[in-house]
């Protein structure tokens, strides 16, 4: 387990929407570079970056055409790699968005796969002996678009054809079994990738669709997992400091196939879900009925996200860290839902919890989600992907560009939040993060290891109480004053609102947070 997620606070990074700065409109490494310190100084050590390889964006750069080759709009692979050692200079680790499962229609693998007649690439995606198949329960089929008599396996958009990992257990002679060789071989293409970046000194990967390798492969996931086990041995061996988080939303399952990490999903109707984001879309798009625990008036129950999280943290113990987000290019923003009052205790909340925290660009000023039309494959995840808000000035300090040539509109609201505005705000929610995470990287008991104790969770009540180590913690999210007994009493070392810790009992007045040191 690399050391350094002991004490990783990870910032995510959609390349398109950063920081602009050759004036095309669209964000660049050199964005990211020149906001280095600014993202050292809110308190996370570590970035994903969003695909930022050759593609011809029908999902944004989830549909990539060369693993190999930086996208030209956000610069060349020597700029990447110039991105890398600027941020180790400043003890930033950087992990990429690796996409394993599918590439775009146009990777030079596929242009060679349809090709009719066989050759090296043939069996690199699943194809089906006949043009006329194309019916399998569990599996997306797109037929007639090629030379080749066979209809061939997508895993998201018809522009992302499944690479091959074989099949687990075989229902024809089509599927390959995983021991083929031509399954093991674009295992082997996949490591070719990884290591090609490692060397180029990216820390790691955020894995996009872990879980979808090995068609099927069923609720165990025994092949696909074994595919990652065979990674991470690799890894151990031959890059023993790189990370990897999956994106598959079972930590028991994806932690003991090999991840370091794996994120918790906005699944509606489970575990995470209702902590921000437990409301129904009327008809206007808008959110309605909304439960959610960190919503004030809601009467949320966080035993809803504890009965989903505390089996599945407690089996990992030992395995790989959980990853709570605030939310990520495919999630509604919180600032649709949520006042910065309540982010400020939702954060404290999701950052005082054990695992590896990742903190969604723009969630720090509590940016809100546009209603837009699509962009780039993002339909209604669109409206989350909007540039950064750094200044009051042209295009929010985005770009230079004329507004209209901007990747997506800058949020036109007003008073819509910028970095500058909360920069002089001491009660901001930027100032707020900082703190918070100022006081998460001072404090061992409060990052990533797993020392959690429930003090007081009980159904569709508030204050929810927890131990960390040396410190206890308690929430209370809703518009009233609230207490529940707690042995002992404390010393405050961060309180948003007010409360008290002593007597055997926790008092938190409306909308409060506190740490007490015990
Ligand atoms: C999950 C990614 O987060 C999403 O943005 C993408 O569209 C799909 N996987 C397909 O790669």
């Amino acid at each position: 387990m690399p050391k350094w997620l002991d004490d990783a606070v990870f910032y995510e990074i959609y390349p398109q929407s950063f920081l602009d700065t050759n004036g095309d409109g669209i964000g660049d490494f050199q964005g990211i570079i020149e906001k280095l310190d600014y993202i050292k100084d809110l308190g996370c050590n570590a970035l994903w970056i969003n695909p930022c390889f050759d593609s011809p964006f029908k999902d944004a750069g989830y549909d990539v055409r060369d693993y190999k080759k930086t996208a030209e709009r956000y610069g060349t692979n020597d700029d990447l790699k110039r991105l890398f050692a600027e941020a180790h200079r400043k003890q930033i680790h950087v992990l990429l968005d690796l996409v394993p499962g599918h590439t775009s229609e146009e990777h030079e693998w596929f242009i060679k796969s349809k090709n009719p007649e066989p050759n090296e690439y043939w069996n690199r995606y699943i194809w089906t002996n006949s043009w006329f198949s194309w019916d399998m329960e569990g599996l997306k089929f797109i037929a007639g678009e090629t030379e080749r008599n066979g209809s061939y396996i997508v895993n998201f958009f018809k522009c992302q054809p499944a690479l091959n990992y074989g099949f687990l257990q075989p229902r024809t002679p089509w599927q390959l079994p995983v021991t083929h060789p031509d399954s093991i071989a674009t295992r082997e293409a996949l490591k070719d990738i990884i290591r090609f970046w490692l060397d180029r000194g990216c820390d790691g990967f955020r894995v996009d669709m872990a879980d979808s390798l090995v068609k099927f492969d069923d609720e165990k996931k025994t092949g696909t997992s074994a595919v990652w086990s065979n990674i991470r041995e690799m890894l151990d061996k031959e890059y023993p400091e790189a990370a990897i988080v999956s994106e598959w939303s079972n930590p028991p399952l994806a932690l003991k196939a090999g991840f370091h990490m794996d994120f918790l999903l906005d699944h509606e109707g489970k575990g995470y879900h209702t902590l921000m984001r437990d409301y129904k879309v009327g008809a206007a798009g808008t959110p309605v009925d909304d439960k959610s625990f960190f919503k004030k008036d809601a009467k949320g129950d966080i035993c809803l996200f504890l009965e989903n999280y505390l089996p599945w943290y407690e089996s990992t113990k030992g395995d790989g860290y959980i990853s709570l987000i605030t939310g990520n290019h495919d999630t509604a923003r919180l600032g649709a839902t949520l006042s910065p009052d309540e982010l400020a205790i939702a954060y404290a909340t999701l950052w005082t919890l054990p695992g590896v925290p990742f903190l969604y660009y723009g969630d720090e000023i509590a940016m809100r989600y546009l209603f837009l039309p699509t962009k780039e494959g993002g339909f209604t995840r669109t409206g989350s992907r909007t540039p950064m808000q750094w200044t009051n000035g042209k295009n929010k300090g985005f770009s230079n560009a004329a507004p209209e040539k901007l990747y997506l509109p800058v949020d036109p609201a007003p008073g819509a939040p910028t970095v500058e505005t909360q920069e002089k705000d001491s009660s901001s929610l930027l100032n707020t993060v900082k703190a918070i995470l100022k006081l998460r990287h001072g404090e061992p008991d409060l990052q990533a290891q797993p020392n959690l104790e429930i003090l007081y969770a009980e159904k569709g009540k508030v204050p929810f109480i927890y131990r960390r180590g040396s410190f206890v913690i308690a929430v209370n999210p809703s518009t009233d004053a609230v207490s529940a007994p707690v042995k002992g009493a404390g010393t405050p070392v961060f309180t948003i609102g007010t409360g008290t810790l002593d007597n055997g009992e926790c008092r938190l007045n409306a909308q409060s947070f506190g740490i007490w040191k015990v």
